[in-house]
């Protein structure tokens, strides 16, 4: 799919224009902490609202185009980690581990990338070979110190007719660019990723846009678009779990404060915009909790996505990804936002 294509080259590109200095930032971090992906008790600093909670702000297209903050999009029956009921258990059943290969011809390859903030390498391999290797190799595990040229990984190689084809079945966010329409205009592009425990992908930014945990729990870290964080691009995301996560402040009070009301400012705004004219445009928002630009001495935005619960990730928000489950399937779905 062109689109996707357009904008992981230029995903690339930014990743690579913005990270010349970040080498050397983590070799200060002597210590090495004990990131636990196996943990069920991560925090979640990002606004959690339900389907019919989103529907009720911002009426049945749901998410407006250009939210400026991260969400995360819950099941109305939220029970933790099943999709049972969700819009697309369809499509959770068709990617169990067992069945997901009846799903495409017996020899289908898939073509991975490394897991550094570039995504600059490739091996194409059977996918029952993947999900053997995901399974089996370095006990199932992808270790902090991998190199990420070296931690092999499915995500975004998915726009071959094989994959459009599957992934017709998955159904869309609710969003105002995420109609039918978008979507055969190519206005939205989808791609479809696993990873084991431990996988991901190093910290980088594009436009905007969602991401469905099908199977599994993944944590997200994100930080807005004045706040680049220092890390090292040879590395995978639990690699900077490792060595920076832990150095940085917790959030106070009023920054949790500060969040919340970031969310009902939005609102109204967004209120008086759709009842005035389009004239009346957002305002510039500043969205640092340091007040200022470089990396944030502060923790970042986080949560773990669980099994049919969505992120959405805002434009040009940095961001990095660390999969917690044996088997962690999800479905990102790229927008094409422009301000209503
Ligand atoms: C799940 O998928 C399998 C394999 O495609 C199919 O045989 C089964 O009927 C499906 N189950 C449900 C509940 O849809
Ligand atoms: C992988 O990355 C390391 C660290 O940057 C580098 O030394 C090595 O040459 C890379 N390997 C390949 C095959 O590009
Ligand atoms: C920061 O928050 C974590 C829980 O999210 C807590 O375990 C830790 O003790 C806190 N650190 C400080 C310095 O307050």
């Amino acid at each position: 799919m062109p689109l996707l294509w357009l904008l992981l080259t230029l995903l690339r590109i930014v990743a690579a224009a913005t990270t010349v200095d970040s080498a050397t930032d983590e070799c200060d971090a002597k210590q090495q902490w004990n990131w636990d992906p196996y943990s069920h008790h991560h925090p979640c600093n990002i606004k959690r609202i339900t389907q019919t909670e989103l529907k009720r702000r911002f009426g049945a297209l749901g998410v407006p185009n250009l939210y400026p903050y991260p969400l995360v999009i819950v099941p109305d029956n939220n029970v933790g980690s099943s999709n049972k009921g969700t819009h697309n258990d369809h499509f959770a059943n068709l990617t169990k581990q067992e069945h997901l290969p009846l799903n495409f011809p017996p020899d289908f390859h898939v073509t991975l990338t490394g897991s550094d903030s570039l995504s600059s390498h490739r091996r194409t391999i059977p996918l029952k070979q993947y999900l053997y290797e995901i399974m089996n190799n370095n006990e199932g595990e992808t270790r902090p110190d991998q190199l990420g040229n070296q931690t092999w990984y499915l995500f975004g190689e998915t726009h071959s007719g094989e994959w459009a084809n599957f992934l017709r079945q998955y159904n869309l966010p609710s969003c105002h660019s995420c109609t039918e329409l978008h979507y055969q205009q190519s206005l939205i592009a989808l791609s479809f990723g696993i990873g084991n425990v431990g996988s991901g992908v190093q910290w980088h930014l594009h436009g905007p846009g969602f991401s469905e945990t099908i199977h599994g729990r993944k944590h997200w870290v994100l930080y807005p678009p004045e706040n680049r964080p220092n890390y090292n691009l040879d590395y995978a995301s639990r690699h900077w779990m490792e060595y920076t996560y832990q150095s940085l402040k917790n959030w106070t009070t009023d920054d949790f404060e500060r969040e919340h009301q970031n969310h009902e400012q939005f609102l109204k705004q967004w209120r008086r915009r759709s009842l005035a004219s389009s004239s009346d445009r957002t305002q510039a928002v500043s969205y640092s909790m340091d007040e200022s630009k470089g990396p944030s001495k502060k923790k970042p935005w986080e949560c773990t996505i669980n099994a049919g619960e969505m992120l959405y990730f805002p434009d040009q928000w940095h961001h990095a990804t660390i999969n917690l489950s044996p088997y962690t399937v999800f479905v990102s779905s790229f927008t094409s936002e422009h301000e209503d």
